[in-house]
């Protein structure tokens, strides 16, 4: 038998190198190189499919994007209709996030609807995953479950079970021995999914995969992951609150400018419908200090609490603390506030955060937060049922945010009567009243705050 022929290949960034040496050439990493067998073509290069020829562009058959509805309305919502079949998703999130709480519930909802789902846990026992289904009442018949590591192992039980779903959870934890290197490094990382993805092109099967994300909030493993993969979705969410955000980062079957909301209950991952009224549900109306944004994240609208408290120190650094709203955009306010609508703010602490867990950087919050300050700074609370909607240039003056439209029809739904614009913002629809204002003192002072001057 002919010897296996060797090299080394850096565990970092899959270069290779006939002879070892201690630093990787490609990537400069130190002690990256380890010994692996050469990887014979047949196994690089995908099996011919048959061979289909060149066609004019506008004789190419429009063959509808078939999707499997997942059953989860949120999840449906951000896919734009369902799996595709032949697809590979990658679903990343920190640990904890509830990925495999969501693929469960996901994986029994479309077993239940009679698809034949694979579920490949390949980071917990059997048991474990079987008890977390018995919580989540996912114990579909068509749902069958594999603890696997070896690639070789999964894709003998796709060819048994001949699925049309199948769940990897996590493709860091899968690795194939022919590639020598660590489960988890990089090039195990990379060969792996390229190979699920030939397979779910070959098989005609939906395959979505779980990704960790590295502490900076990057996907763990090589980029070249998230160009492999159809589509990227992106789960995640404050570690202290029940709510979580599902978005896709890719999708090349549709936008990515939909938003999934979830909440994370003892039953598992329930969407969130209806998310403004669950934001606004908690709100006292009439304290000072509180203000309503119309946000807009991706394309959907949210009404999300801003909350600022303004509190004199004798501190000779006063603090300014930002949660969930943009911490530069808050220190910006301040000094417009300070300038543009004399307001002495300079000796006092300032805090903001948006209620209930949800992150709203966008500088359409910009008139919201600045009420929300001057609100308590002045202690007098803003009409409840007034709603914010513009951003603040640094001489004070408003502008219109994009699809403002949208946001005040979300306002104008949940009851609001009405809204602080710029002049140059659209009509609000019936029912809510735009009070119109070119500069941030004149948006105070029609707010009921301090007024211009003062
Ligand atoms: P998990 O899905 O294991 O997260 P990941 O796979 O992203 O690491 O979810 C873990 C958290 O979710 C854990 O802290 C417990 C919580 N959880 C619930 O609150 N309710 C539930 O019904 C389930 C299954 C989990
Ligand atoms: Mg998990």
């Amino acid at each position: 038998m002919a010897k296996q022929r060797v090299e080394f290949r850096c565990d970092e960034c899959g270069a290779s190198t006939p002879r070892w040496s201690g630093r990787c050439p490609a990537c400069d990493a130190w002690n990256t190189m380890a010994e692996a067998p050469v990887l014979s073509l047949a196994r690089s290069i995908p099996a011919t499919v048959g061979f289909e020829p060149a066609t004019p562009i506008a004789e190419v058959e429009l063959d509808a994007v078939r999707a499997m509805p997942t059953g989860i309305s949120e999840l449906d919502r951000v896919l734009g209709g369902g799996f595709v079949p032949g697809s590979v998703t990658l679903i990343g999130g920190e640990p904890g996030v509830g990925k495999s709480t969501l693929l469960t519930q996901v994986a029994a909802s479309m077993a239940f609807a009679g698809v034949d789902v694979l579920y490949v846990s390949a980071e917990e026992s059997r048991q474990q995953v079987r008890l977390r289904a018995g919580r989540l009442g996912a114990l579909a018949p068509k749902l069958w479950l594999a603890s696997e590591t070896e690639l070789g192992q999964v894709l003998a039980h796709l060819d048994r079970l001949q699925p049309s779903l199948v769940v990897i959870d996590s493709i860091q934890t899968v690795h194939d021995p022919v590639l020598g290197s660590a489960p988890g490094s990089t090039v195990q990382v990379r060969e792996c999914a390229h190979r699920l993805v030939r397979e779910a092109k070959q098989r005609d099967l939906a395959v979505v995969l779980v990704g960790h994300v590295t502490k900076d909030g990057g996907l763990a493993g090589p980029r070249v992951l998230e160009h492999v993969v159809d589509t990227v979705l992106c789960f995640d969410g404050d570690r202290h609150h029940a709510l979580r955000l599902l978005r896709a980062a890719k999708h090349r079957f549709g936008s990515t400018a939909e938003l999934g909301l979830f909440e994370m209950t003892d039953a598992g991952l329930e969407p969130v419908p209806d998310a403004s009224a669950l934001f606004l549900a908690d709100r006292r109306p009439g304290v000072a200090g509180s203000a309503v944004v119309a946000a807009l994240d991706g394309d959907r609208p949210l009404l999300v609490e801003l909350q600022a408290l303004v509190a004199t120190t004798k501190l000779p650094m006063p603090r300014r603390t930002a949660q969930g709203v943009d911490g530069g955009r808050l220190a910006f306010l301040l000094a417009v506030l300070e300038r543009r609508a004399s307001l002495a703010l300079t000796g006092s602490d300032v805090f903001a955060l948006a209620v209930g867990g949800v992150r709203v950087i966008e500088p359409g919050a910009d008139l919201a937060l600045a009420l929300a300050v001057a609100s308590s700074f002045s202690d007098t609370p803003i009409p409840p049922d007034l709603v914010a909607c513009a951003e603040v240039g640094l001489g004070g003056e408003l502008r219109q945010v994009g699809q403002t439209p949208r946001r005040l029809a979300e306002a104008a739904r949940l009851g609001f009567g009405s809204a602080l614009l710029p002049h140059s913002a659209p009509d609000p629809p019936p029912g809510l009243r735009a009070l119109r204002a070119g500069t941030v003192a004149d948006a105070l002072d029609l707010a009921g705050l301090v007024g211009p001057g003062s």
